[in-house]
């Protein structure tokens, strides 16, 4: 399984704090955005990992994360000249997927709870089980307008509907920026046309394999928190809520170095020598208490 992260777009709803540089390096509570979904991928177990970004961007980008051997991943760039749509990270990232399954996610999603339910799509989609080709999540919100809306059948429960940001919804339920598809997915974005607001559509991507009958859409349950952060407010409310999670734990949400250690990417001998080389910051002192096993 390899996976995306795209995280370009022109950020023009957080104008003017997007004016230099973009949203997903901006910092949720005590790390850059970025940290997040890359988080989600390691917790999943992908390695192998493509960041998608604006020109201006990339340099910022690599610096921050380099190559990814320091968390034990692969890390490899390519740049989206503009943002023409979601489906274009495919088209982009078609060499890096060749003949494997991959995971997109979006570099503005943030989710926090057990990733039980990931771990078992991944699996799921590496198996082909039960013939499925595309699996997507659907998550009930107060407000799905903002979103891509799935409708469900009420007696078969099965997918009705797929629509992107429905003026008036069928359902509560969104889809989230977390999917995984197979390597049919470059050629499948390469012949999408545009929708009127001139970028083609992860809905009309994953409408193609609904209408192979080779999607699937799981619940993603109640108990995860998945936060969007596309506003002022929105990002307020992620930070709020990691912030209230790790005072309260005293435990960090989506530090890359824990995560690398605990899934076995890297050594505790790495993790020592990561440690030793940041400056002294509550972020340095959290990484001595793991190692010296206090967490
Ligand atoms: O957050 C989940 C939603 O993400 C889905 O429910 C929708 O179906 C999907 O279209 C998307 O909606 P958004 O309104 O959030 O899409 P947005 O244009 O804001 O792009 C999402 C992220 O992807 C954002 O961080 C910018 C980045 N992006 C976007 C586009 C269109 C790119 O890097 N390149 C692009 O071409």
């Amino acid at each position: 399984m390899k996976g995306i992260i795209l995280a370009g777009g022109a950020g023009s709803r957080l104008y003017p704090m997007t004016r230099v540089m973009t949203k997903q390096l901006q910092s949720i509570y005590d790390k850059p955005m970025i940290y997040y979904p890359l988080s989600i991928l390691m917790l999943g177990g992908i390695k192998d990992i493509l960041l998608i970004t604006s020109p201006d961007d990339q340099p910022l980008f690599k610096k921050l994360l380099g190559d990814g051997s320091q968390f034990g991943i692969k890390l490899s760039y390519v740049v989206q000249e503009k943002p023409n749509g979601l489906p274009e990270a495919f088209v982009l990232g078609e060499d890096f997927i060749g003949n494997d399954d991959v995971c997109l996610m979006l570099g503005d999603n943030l989710f926090y709870g057990d990733l039980t339910f990931f771990r078992d799509a991944i699996k799921a989609q590496k198996e082909k089980a039960g013939g499925l080709n595309g699996r997507v999540f659907a998550y009930y919100v107060a407000d799905p307008s903002a979103y891509g809306v799935v409708e469900f059948d009420k007696n078969t429960k099965k997918v009705k509907s797929i629509e992107e940001k429905p003026k008036a919804p069928k359902s509560q339920y969104a889809i989230p920026g977390l999917y995984l598809f197979d390597k049919t997915v470059a050629k499948r974005a390469k012949a999408l046309k545009p929708s009127p607001r001139g970028e083609t559509e992860i809905v009309d991507l994953i409408l193609s394999y609904h209408n192979e009958d080779t999607l699937g859409v799981e619940m993603m349950y109640r108990g995860l928190a998945w936060l969007d952060t596309g506003t002022p407010r929105s990002l307020l409310d992620a930070a709020s809520f990691i912030g209230a999670i790790e005072e309260r734990q005293g435990m960090k949400v989506a530090c890359l170095e824990e995560v690398a250690y605990r899934m076995k990417f890297i050594t505790l001998d790495q993790l020592q020598k990561i440690t030793a080389d940041l400056p002294k910051c509550s972020y340095r002192s959290y990484l001595e208490k793991i190692i010296t096993e206090e967490i």
